[in-house]
């Protein structure tokens, strides 16, 4: 089915000028950006938008690194987007992702790991509201 993911290309990668080569993988894997904007997160975003990892030991390290400079957030759409992403990026530790991924390509560590991309049909839908109202969203 047509679906609807969220996107983050992250600190890590932005400062390295990786944005265009990202979009580039996503685009010619069949995800086309329907929304996108430059943002520096503020902290209450980025520990709003990782709430769920709050008890987690890597949560203080994963908020200062989304907040340390600016990242890209998008809506991705096309078939299966939110599965199709997460091939595209590959496993979240660089170290077990498979070849032509995002993240074996890019990414320096399970922390700075270039991308994040919603998990599921629920969490994409929280995730775009979280960063996007309807009219930024252009089909
Ligand atoms: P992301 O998809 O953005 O969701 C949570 C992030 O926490 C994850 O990608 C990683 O970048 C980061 N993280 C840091 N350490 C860990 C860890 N040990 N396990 C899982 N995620 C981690």
């Amino acid at each position: 089915a047509l679906e609807r993911t969220f996107s983050i290309i992250k600190p890590d990668a932005v400062r390295r000028n990786l944005i265009g080569k990202i979009i580039a993988k996503f685009e010619e894997n069949g995800l086309r950006p329907v929304a996108m904007k430059k943002i520096h997160m503020t902290r209450e975003q980025a520990e709003g938008f990782y709430a769920v990892h709050k008890e987690r030991p890597f949560f203080t390290e994963l908020v200062e690194q989304m907040i340390a400079s600016p990242v890209v957030v998008q809506v991705l759409e096309g078939e299966n987007a939110i599965a199709r992403n997460r091939e595209i990026m590959g496993a979240t530790n660089p170290a077990n992702a498979d070849e032509g991924t995002i993240r074996k390509e890019f990414a320096l560590s399970v922390g700075e790991n270039s991308v994040h991309g919603s998990d599921a049909p629920e969490t994409a839908r929280e995730e775009i509201k979280f960063f996007f109202t309807d009219d930024e969203i252009v089909g």
